[in-house]
C-alpha cells in the first residue's frame, strides 16, 4: 500500500524487493544503516538489503536521543567515508527515526535518509510530518529541524517482536487518530476487547498513517491545525512527567490514553462532548489501560508542568479538546479548576 505525502512515499507491507530496486535506482556512493541493539537483532536480520552497506549501532533509549549521540553517528559516518551522495536507513522507533534523521539532514548539510520505523508509535506517528531532532538536558526535542526522508517503508511485521507495553504505548496515538478524525475508525477499535486480538495491523496502520498524513500536509509547521494531534497530550505529557522517576512509571502512550479520558471529560463538562461519546471513550481506555488512580498525583504539581506546556498563549492554559468523537478544536482554553474538578470527577 502506498501513500503519498509532501515529496516522498510511506510504504506499507510492499515486497522488499521494491525497497532495494528504490536504494539501486539512486546509485549512492555508500549506505549506512541505523540501528540500536534490538533493530539489530530484531529487524536488521530480518532485511534483506541487497546493496552492500555498513552499520552504525547505538544503544537503545530515550536517553540516548542527544547530541553526544549524534557526534558520534556523524564521525562513524566520516569514518566510513560518507559523501553528499551517501544514504542513511534509519531502521529503529523514534529514538532512531528522529536522531537519524536529524544527524542525516545536517551532516554534510544534508545526506539522502530512509525511515524504516520499527515500533508502532514510530510507525504511526513518528514516521510522516518531517520533524527531526534530539532532545537537550532532559527538555524533549529542544534541537532540531523539519526534513522530509527519501521514503518511509513501514513492516508491520516488526511489530511481532516489539515488548507488548510498547506495542500498547503506541497503539494510544492511533486511538488518538480515531478520536480527532476518524469515527469511523473509532467504532471498529472500540469493538477490540484487547490488542491481542488483532492479528493483522496492516489495515489500522495504514488508516492510522493517513490521518496523521492528512493533518501534516494542511498545516506542515504546526501553525494551526496540526495542534489537533495534541490531543490527550497537556495532560498526558503531565502525568508522564510527574510519574517519570517513581515506581508507578508510565510510558509515552498509557499517560496519553489517560490524557485523553481526562481532557474528554473536561469537554463534558463544559457541555462541549456529549455524555454517551464520554462513556464509551472511557469504557474502551479504561478495558485496555486500566483505571487511573489520580491520588497519585499531586494537582498542584501537575498544574505547573500544564502551564509550562508550550500551547499555552499568554498564560492562559489551551489545550486541543474534542467536541464529539471524530472531530477536534485546537485551542480550547482551559482554566486550572477544570482540571482539578475533571480529575477528581473521573
Ligand atoms: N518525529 C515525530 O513526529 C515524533 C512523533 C512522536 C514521537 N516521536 C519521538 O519518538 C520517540 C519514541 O519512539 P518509540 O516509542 O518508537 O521509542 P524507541 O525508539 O525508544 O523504541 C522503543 C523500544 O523498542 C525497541 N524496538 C524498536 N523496534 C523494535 C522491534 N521491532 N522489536 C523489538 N524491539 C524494538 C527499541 O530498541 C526501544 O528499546 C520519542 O523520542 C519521541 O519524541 C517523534
Ligand atoms: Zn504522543
Amino acid at each position: 500500500m502506498i501513500l503519498p505525502s509532501d515529496n516522498y512515499e510511506v510504504i506499507v507491507d510492499s515486497p522488499w524487493s521494491h525497497f532495494n530496486d528504490f536504494i539501486e535506482a539512486k546509485n549512492y556512493s555508500k549506505i549506512v544503516v541505523l540501528v540500536d541493539e534490538n533493530t539489530k537483532k530484531y529487524c536488521y536480520e530480518a532485511m534483506p538489503l541487497d546493496k552492500l552497506h555498513s552499520l552504525i549501532e547505538i544503544p537503545s533509549g530515550e536517553q540516548q536521543k542527544q547530541i553526544q549521540s549524534c557526534s558520534s553517528i556523524w564521525e562513524q559516518l566520516l569514518a566510513h567515508k560518507c559523501d553528499r551522495n551517501s544514504l542513511l536507513i534509519n531502521l529503529g522507533g523514534g529514538v532512531i527515526g528522529d536522531m537519524g534523521g536529524f544527524c542525516a539532514s545536517t551532516f554534510m548539510r544534508g545526506i539522502d535518509f530512509i525511515q524504516v520505523p520499527t515500533t508502532l508509535l514510530s510507525q504511526i506517528d513518528a514516521s510522516v510530518g518531517g520533524k527531526l531532532g534530539v532532545d537537550l538536558n532532559g527538555v524533549k526535542n529542544m534541537v532540531g529541524l523539519f526534513n522530509n526522508p527519501r521514503m518511509v517503508w513501514v513492516q508491520t511485521s516488526f511489530l511481532s517482536t516489539l515488548p507488548k507495553r510498547e506495542l500498547r504505548s503506541g497503539f494510544a496515538e492511533l486511538v488518538k487518530h480515531a478520536l480527532i478524525l476518524d469515527q469511523e475508525l473509532w467504532s471498529e477499535l472500540k469493538k477490540l476487547e484487547s490488542l491481542d486480538d488483532i492479528d493483522n495491523w496492516q489495515d489500522l496502520v495504514f488508516r492510522s498513517i493517513e490521518i496523521k498524513n492528512k493533518v501534516v500536509l494542511q498545516d506542515p509547521k504546526e501553525g494551526g491545525l496540526r495542534k489537533i494531534l495534541n490531543f490527550g497530550h497537556s495532560i498526558g505529557h503531565g502525568i508522564e512527567t510527574l510519574l517519570l522517576d517513581g515506581p508507578n512509571h508510565l510510558v509515552h502512550g498509557e499517560a496519553v490514553a489517560h490524557g485523553m479520558l481526562i481532557e474528554s471529560k473536561i469537554s463534558v463538562n463544559k457541555g462541549q462532548l456529549s455524555v454517551e461519546d464520554y462513556n464509551s471513550i472511557k469504557e474502551f481506555i479504561q478495558k485496555i489501560y486500566g483505571i487511573f488512580d489520580s491520588s497519585q498525583i499531586n494537582i498542584q504539581e501537575l498544574l505547573q508542568v500544564i502551564g509550562k506546556d508550550k500551547k499555552n498563549k499568554g498564560g492562559v492554559i489551551l489545550m486541543a479538546l474534542i467536541d464529539q468523537i471524530g472531530h477536534c478544536q485546537q485551542a480550547v482554553e482551559v482554566s486550572p479548576a477544570e482540571i482539578v474538578s475533571a480529575l477528581q470527577e473521573l
